[in-house]
């Protein structure tokens, strides 16, 4: 297994950071590969909880050697507080282990204040970014005046910093946002860039090299499939490439390294959604309450990055089948379904019902999912708590018929299942 890419088949939140965290006690590489800080990836090992935000999960494993990718956007800031919080935790994050790709690029205050004041802008069109400047960054990487992680090592990076926070006040004036002030940052910045030097490498050619030595790469993909720039409920996404294609860019590999790559699919065994959009299976009051959790856990549904509660709702059958065609998914790794336990009855969709037609598959392109009415299935529920169950006999006859139904569904089998945070809280299936 080279290279596994380990995707979110919903609008993120799935659950990969355990599911990385799984595969990597064994295997040389983890590494992300789109996205900033906009993520949050949670791993529980023991009564140690890890959140990551741009360090790829696997880094908990000391054999691992951890690869930020050219896909990815850095805040440098955010970048030596991970590195500060998991060096505390007695995780080694030295530069032959913590890698940075040189053309990853820089998210700067600017960006942080440029994403803030165009959400405000956007009134009721609110996307609900997590205001880490991440749309602002990439949008520079668009318009080819980004910053780079290399850059920060050139003599006219002061001035190029100087430039880019001197432009970015012109659009913050014109929104009503305050200016920034470049001193401080470009100081920050050359302070950064003086502990980072050590970490920067050119990334593909070190993974490229460990692929072709027969070692295993772990890609992490950041948010979900909904929410990738191209496949996902445009407008109301991030602005990367989160499904497995976008693995072989972020991290600057051939499709060579694709043929025969795992594709790992995690499906969390109901829905949830943070930030606007569609949500056809969304569900409120009691139930929302029930699926979502009252905040108390670390596994209830609040934003990792943000703190903001999830929209929660049922498992959405007809996206998943589409996460499933558009990765290219080979395995299904299913999250928390001991939430699930103790309800009488699971709604799946299976199909929508629109213009009095009924439609297992999406016509068009996820956009237009507010406009459709889920047909749900019924499936049994089961009661007791299954978060000791290792095998699959130890889980009752409702919950696997549950996991039965996905596999038939999508047609893809599940591998994984997580039945509470814990690292040893999985049943292989
Ligand atoms: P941005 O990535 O901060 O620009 O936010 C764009 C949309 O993606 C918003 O709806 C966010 O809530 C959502 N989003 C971004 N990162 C994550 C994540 O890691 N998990 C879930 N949703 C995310």
């Amino acid at each position: 297994m080279p290279l596994q890419i380990i995707i979110g088949t919903q609008w993120g939140d799935e659950g990969k950071g355990r599911i990385v965290d799984w595969y990597a006690a064994r295997g040389e590489y983890t590494a992300r590969y789109n996205g900033g800080d906009n993520a949050g990836h949670t791993v529980t090992v023991g009564k140690q909880i890890f959140k990551l935000h741009l360090i790829p999960s696997g880094i908990i494993h000391p054999q691992m050697t951890a690869i930020l990718g050219n896909g990815m956007v850095v805040n440098p800031q955010t970048l030596l507080e991970e590195m500060d919080m998991l060096r505390q935790a007695g995780v080694s994050v030295s530069s032959g282990r913590l890698r940075l790709s040189h053309a990853a690029h820089l998210i700067t205050p600017a960006h942080q204040a440029l994403d803030k004041a165009l959400e405000g802008k956007r009134g009721t069109g609110q996307i609900g970014t997590t205001g880490r400047g991440i749309g602002p960054a990439y949008t520079d990487k668009a318009a080819r005046r980004g910053l780079r992680v290399g850059d920060m090592l050139t003599p006219d990076f002061d001035a190029r910093l100087g430039n880019h926070i001197t432009e970015a006040n012109r659009t913050l004036d014109m929104l009503g946002a305050p200016p920034l002030d470049p001193k401080p940052v470009c100081e920050i910045f050359l302070q950064s860039a003086a502990k980072l030097r050590p970490h920067i490498a050119d990334t593909s050619l070190e993974l490229h090299t460990a692929l072709q030595n027969g070692k295993t790469v772990l890609a992490e993909g950041a948010q979900g499939t909904l929410l990738d720039i191209d496949l996902g409920t445009y407008p109301y996404v991030t602005s990367s490439s989160t499904t497995a294609s976008g693995a072989l860019i972020g991290l600057g590999l051939g499709l060579d390294a694709a043929c025969n790559a795992t594709v790992t699919g995690v499906v969390k065994a109901f829905q949830t959604r943070v930030g606007s959009g569609p949500f056809p299976t969304e569900v409120f009051d009691e139930l929302g309450r029930r699926l979502r959790g009252s905040g108390e856990h670390p596994w209830d549904e609040y934003g990792t990055t943000t703190g903001r509660p999830r929209r929660v709702g049922w498992l959405d059958g007809v996206l998943l089948k589409y996460a499933v065609r558009v990765n290219g998914v080979s395995e299904l790794a299913v999250t928390k379904l001991d939430i699930l336990s103790g309800m009488e009855c699971l709604q799946l969709c299976t199909a929508y019902r629109f213009n009095g037609q009924l439609l297992t598959e999406l016509p068009l392109v996820p956009a237009d999912l507010d406009h459709f009415e889920p047909v749900y299935d019924e499936l049994p529920g089961w009661s007791g708590d299954i978060s000791a169950a290792r095998n699959v006999s130890d889980l009752p006859p409702a919950a696997i018929a549950y996991l039965d139904r996905l596999v038939s569904l999508t047609g893809i089998p599940v591998r994984l299942v997580s039945v509470g945070p814990e690292r040893e809280q999985v049943v292989k299936y």
